[in-house]
């Protein structure tokens, strides 16, 4: 109940929007009803005034119109005016139906795009807890599939409804004006012809929803298929997914070939039902007409109004069934839209701020459930423009450190503080715009690489752009390019490899320029030799730039100021490389690891068939 009514407040907010259009609209479909209306009565008239009682008089307009051709006996010989009228009347009806379908086009179209840029916006400003827990299959299909649902509800449906309600609401009382009993028979099976309609349609909705589900998982395994086409390769399992998709296809073809013959049913039988009704005027107004109890000309008019009433009445139906459709669709919307939004203004009292870059955690305790903890009391201090390097082993929490500076989630226990302030005392913009970050799995849109690495700075010069592009080692491959930085990116950055894609986004981030530089695992994907270069770029602004690098790496960890060394959610060791290698654990452990590895390397290299050399 409470649901249903946040629905339709989304709705009448939406429709409030384009009320003139929409007012502009049903006013048009009256004029367009009326002139209807006027066709088969033009013709009782004709039979009734001109051909059957020339002597008698019709009070009001119409007679008034009779006269100002000339009379009844003009009218008798020039029959043609009447006709002339009957298409005079058609054409504007006519006309203002069109000019209801395009007013109501204007007013759907405007409604629908308000909530698009409405819903996108909002998309952009739900927080990182709920993005990161949402299926985005299924947030994709609220803001395309459950949006164009609501479109046809709006363009189609409300419009047909409403159309069809003021038809009625016109038609109706100048029926009954004319002959109670003629409309009675005109009438009297409409409501099955409507009633059919909707519990059919009612009944059908199950089934129409299996289609939609079924085409679903079509599209799913299509698009699942396209981008891991080359693991599906790698491990040879096409035959395997086609078997799949043929499955998921005949099912849907099977659903598809049941729906169609429901519909033949439906559509004959109501049909029949249609016809019935023409019948039951055909021969209960003959008789009328026969016992004197009706005209010749109202009996004519009345099977012109049948047929004018019957199909939309049909459609009626149909259209009521498949409105709640659009209520689920609507709710699936609104249901979005009622996520509270992360707000950049959190915090405002300290927007503009400029820091300096220094980052303190204070007895921090996070975890993204409230009873797992991610990070347990975590303690550290970095002084502005001090490099630290952040080890530890996968899944320690040194990636959520980065997502908690950002202000992606929010932390209650404990204290983050950047330059001495509380870190949710600073707005969130601000904070972004201070903290560069590259994180774990670089994504570069399918755009021009200039557009890229512009991104987080679209006035930086070209020259800025080289420059970072250099210290990211990536600027002679870009060069390398045919098109050099006008390159555009394929879907997922595929024609960049992998190491590529990281040195893109580096680039990308030293273009901000920000007093803190965070890289997460950023070099893991390029060479040593490449790794010493960035590592020297970054050299140049040491003192001036905060830069925490988290790393697997003792190579990257050794030029670091310092190093921070996390374990399960807390800090285990910090120091300098020679202090830690000095003292049992994971750093040491680490570097035994690789400086073993090098070794043994270097010793297979130089004397193949030598002694194995190793030292602490
Ligand atoms: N969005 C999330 N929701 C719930 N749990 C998460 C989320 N992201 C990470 N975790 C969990 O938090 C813990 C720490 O993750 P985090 O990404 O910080 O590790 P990490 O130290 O960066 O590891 P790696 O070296 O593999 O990148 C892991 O146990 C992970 O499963
Ligand atoms: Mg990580």
């Amino acid at each position: 109940m409470n649901k249903s009514k946040h629905h339709n407040r989304l709705l009448v907010e939406l429709i409030r929007s384009e009320k003139w259009y929409y007012l502009a609209s049903v006013v048009s479909v009256g004029f367009a009803s009326y002139f209807m209306f006027l066709v088969p009565t033009i013709g009782k008239v004709v039979i009734d005034r001109v051909i059957d009682h020339p002597r008698l008089t019709t009070p009001g307009l119409i007679e008034n119109l009779i006269q100002s051709v000339g009379g009844v006996d003009v009218l008798a010989r020039n029959l043609w005016i009447a006709g002339l009228a009957i298409v005079a009347a058609t054409v504007l009806a006519g006309l203002f139906m069109y000019l209801k379908d395009y007013l109501a086009a204007k007013a759907c179209e405007g409604t629908v795009r308000d909530l698009r840029n409405r819903l996108y916006a909002h998309l952009h400003r739900l927080p990182e807890k709920y993005l990161g827990n949402a299926d985005s299959g299924d947030i994709l299909q609220r803001c395309t599939s459950d949006i164009d649902t609501l479109r046809e509800f709006l363009t189609v449906q409300v419009m047909n409804i409403g159309r069809t309600v003021v038809l009625l609401c016109i038609m109706i009382p100048l029926m009954l004006a004319q002959s109670v009993a003629m409309s009675a028979l005109s009438l009297v099976l409409l409501p099955v012809v409507f009633y059919f309609a909707w519990h059919f349609f009612g009944r059908i909705k199950v089934l129409f929803q299996e289609v939609e589900e079924a085409e679903g998982e079509l599209t799913n395994i299509v698009q699942e298929n396209l981008t891991g086409i080359r693991v599906v390769r790698a491990f040879a399992r096409q035959a395997h997914e086609c078997a799949k998709f043929e499955e998921k296809n005949h099912l849907y073809s099977e659903l598809n070939y049941r729906l169609i013959c429901m519909l033949a049913n439906f559509w004959s039988l109501s049909d029949l039902l249609c016809l019935a009704q023409g019948g039951v005027l055909l021969i209960g107004g003959g008789w009328l007409v026969a016992h004197d109890q009706a005209s010749m000309g109202t009996y004519f008019a009345f099977i012109g109004y049948t047929t004018i009433l019957i199909w939309p009445i049909r459609q009626l139906g149909q259209e009521l069934s498949e409105a709640s459709k659009a209520t689920v669709s609507i709710g699936r919307i609104q249901e979005i839209l009622n996520v509270p939004e992360e707000t950049d203004q959190e915090g405002s009292a300290q927007s503009g701020v400029t820091l300096s870059g220094r980052i303190t955690f204070n007895d921090l305790s996070f975890g993204y459930d409230a009873n797992k903890p991610v990070l347990r009391k975590l303690n550290f201090d970095i002084a502005a423009g001090e490099t630290v390097a952040i080890v530890g082993p996968t899944g320690a929490g040194k990636s959520t450190i980065i997502r908690l500076l950002m202000r992606l989630y929010d932390y209650d226990m404990g204290s983050i503080r950047l330059d001495g302030q509380e870190l949710f005392s600073i707005d969130r913009t601000t904070v972004r715009q201070h903290i560069g970050t590259l994180l774990q799995e670089p994504f570069l849109f399918s755009r021009s690489l200039r557009e890229n690495i512009k991104f987080g700075r679209r006035q930086a010069s070209d020259e800025d752009m080289f420059l970072s592009s250099n210290d990211a080692s990536v600027h002679h491959t870009i060069q390398g390019f045919s098109r050099g930085y006008e390159t555009v990116i394929g879907e997922r950055g595929v024609s960049l490899s992998g190491g590529q894609k990281q040195r893109v986004t580096l680039s990308r981030t030293l273009l901000q320029d920000t007093p803190i530089l965070i890289l997460d695992d950023t070099l893991s994907a390029v060479d040593s030799v490449t790794e010493r270069n960035i590592i020297q770029a970054l050299h140049k602004k040491r003192g001036e730039q905060t830069l925490l690098i988290i790393t697997h790496r003792i190579s990257v960890c050794r030029e670091a100021d310092r190093i921070l060394v996390m374990q399960n959610g807390g800090l285990s060791a910090q120091g300098s490389h020679e202090q830690l290698i000095d003292q049992p654990g994971f750093y040491r452990d680490l570097w035994g690891i690789q400086s073993g590895q090098n070794r043994e390397f270097q010793t297979s290299l130089s004397n193949p068939v030598g002694k194995e050399h190793r030292s602490g």
